[in-house]
């Protein structure tokens, strides 16, 4: 079984954790997040106004539009978003994931790379299967996922679907890989943590309601963030971060303009204003 039953207050077996990421490509935590913190996720992300986020200019996809959009950069948007960011469980599974493959005294290995929630609406059809690490197979792993399931997801509300052990394969999936691909029926609450060499889409949605995900990503602090996100943090977010939480955002990661502000790649950011 790929499935941890993870109450909230019990102790989390990270090692187990660890092995079924490396061998598995995947885990399911159930009962990760409360039901009251995923409703409040939920309504918050459905009360946001699709026509703000969504950035349609051609035919095709003001079409595609009436089937799913995304909500984009969470951490912006609301505090307790940015405060998923820096979840303790969550940062410890990232720091036995990534420390594969870093030197042993390294230390902030790891980036927050995106957070953000996509919306299906009725009949949505299943989303091709990719992967987002942009390197198939890559090893030791660059990226790691969290789907958040804010409702209990079954068969026909497009759960997410994924291909186990997929990380390993070195080439990119077709068409033809659908039918290995098993779907991740899981309750309100639970995470799946996932390598993102792994091949994923969501499956086909069939039923009414809406299906509201949540992708939180990291990645190596050499990597680029989807968005830069130390210039985009509203100013009353950014001032009650702490050092820890700066780094786990990237602000030490963003290179220097010249060798004449900074000799190394990672330091303070240079010629920063918030506005
Ligand atoms: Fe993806």
């Amino acid at each position: 079984m790929n499935i941890i039953n993870n109450p909230m207050n019990k102790k989390i077996n990270y090692i187990k954790i660890q092995k079924k990421l490396e061998k598995n490509g995947f885990i399911v935590l159930e009962n990760f997040l409360s039901k009251s913190y995923c409703k409040k996720y939920l309504n918050k992300i459905l009360s946001m106004k699709k026509d703000l986020y969504s950035r349609s200019s051609d035919k095709f996809k003001k079409k595609k539009d009436n089937l799913e959009y995304i909500v984009w950069n969470l951490q912006n948007k609301d505090k307790m978003f940015l405060d998923l960011i820096f979840n303790k469980k969550i940062n410890k599974i990232c720091e036995n994931y990534f420390s594969q493959g870093a030197y042993k005294n390294d230390r902030d290995i790891y980036q927050f790379e995106l957070l953000h929630a996509r919306i299906l609406k009725q009949n949505a059809p299943s989303q091709r299967l990719h992967l987002d690490s942009r390197v198939c197979a890559i090893y030791p792993p660059t990226h790691l996922q969290f789907f958040f399931y804010l409702d209990n997801l079954n068969s026909d509300d497009g759960p997410l679907q994924l291909v186990p052990k997929s990380h390993k394969i070195l080439r990119y999936p077709s068409i033809r890989d659908n039918k290995k691909a098993k779907k991740i029926l899981a309750k309100e609450g639970s995470v799946i943590v996932m390598n993102s060499n792994v091949w994923h889409g969501s499956a086909e949605k069939k039923s009414k309601k809406y299906r509201v995900n949540i992708t939180l990503a990291f990645n190596r602090w050499f990597l680029k963030q989807q968005f830069a996100v130390p210039y985009g943090l509203p100013l009353k977010f950014q001032k009650k971060l702490n050092i820890k939480q700066k780094k786990i955002l990237g602000y030490f990661n963003y290179p220097p303009r010249t060798e004449a502000t900074r000799k190394s790649m990672r330091g303070s950011l240079t010629n920063y204003l918030v506005k």
